[in-house]
């Protein structure tokens, strides 16, 4: 059977990419317009694992957006199928070992803030994770600084949002395993530590990539509220109907960020 990895690599080298996108749950959308010249499924990568859950295609792709190289994760691993904490972060990895320099992560996420509605965005300024029971190398290593979302990314999010007539809050994610949703006491006893948004990924991601020397940013879509602040009981079908929402605004910021300062082609200077 012909080795699928080797030309996806090739097509990697070719074009240098200094960014990666992952993309979160429901919001495969985001990346309207991209040009995608080679791809390859998780499930051929050796260390990476298929996406079990429901609107995560579980697929890696290379291309261009508006000229700008990017790689773009099309799913993402979580802890909550199964799969260690090595396994959740091996896309992150392996974006850093292909030449990445820049990670951008996306997420849906449940709003605990009370400006953030259903179809808002949230730029990560730092999370809150209860989960480092096996990370003492990690910390060893340093990965756990302050500012482990770039903030010169917030602010360039931040001035595309104004000159798009928005405002882009920026707030605290708390990263949690799931698969269940959180109880209402649990998200009160959130709100009290300081959280903004709560979901079910990003956290280690941000971590791992900072430990290898890249710079992050992440953005949350929320797509209801966190549970007991709203009248519906949670489901995931309404996260992916509600990421929909957002879709067109975050595409926006992740091509805002991709296509600034790339060694893009095909742009004319006048
Ligand atoms: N909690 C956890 N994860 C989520 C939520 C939530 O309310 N919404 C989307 N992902």
């Amino acid at each position: 059977m012909a080795d699928p990895v080797t030309p996806f690599i090739q097509e990697v080298d070719r074009l240098s990419p200094r960014t990666a996108i992952v993309v979160g749950s429901g919001l495969a959308g985001v990346t309207a317009g991209f040009y995608e010249t080679a791809s390859i499924a998780f499930a051929d990568i050796p260390g990476l694992a298929s996406p079990t859950v429901h609107g995560h295609s579980g697929r890696v792709a290379v291309g261009r957006w508006e000229g700008a190289p990017v790689l773009i994760f099309f799913g993402r691993l979580h802890f909550y199928e199964g799969n260690t904490w090595e396994v959740v972060t091996a896309p992150v990895r392996l974006a850093a070992k292909l030449g990445v320099k820049v990670l951008v992560l996306t997420n849906a996420a449940g709003g605990i803030h009370p400006s953030l509605d259903p179809g808002s965005l949230m730029a990560i300024r730092d999370h809150i994770t209860l989960l480092n029971r096996d990370d003492w190398r990690r910390l060893a290593a340093g990965a756990r600084l302050r500012n482990l979302y770039s903030p010169s990314l917030i602010s360039r999010m931040q001035y595309h949002e104004v000159t798009t007539g928005q405002e882009l809050l920026v707030g605290t994610y708390a990263g949690l395993t799931g698969p269940c949703y959180e109880t209402p006491a649990e998200i009160r006893a959130l709100r009290a530590f300081g959280a903004d948004a709560v979901g079910m990924s990003t956290a280690k991601e941000a971590e791992t990539a900072v430990g290898l020397g890249l710079e992050v940013a992440a953005v949350s879509c929320v797509t209801n509220w966190a549970a007991g602040l709203g009248d519906a009981p949670l489901a995931h079908s309404d996260v992916l109907a509600n990421a929909k929402l957002a879709v067109g605004r975050m595409g926006g910021l992740l091509r805002h960020l991709v296509c600034q300062g790339s060694n893009r082609v095909g742009v004319r200077l006048a």
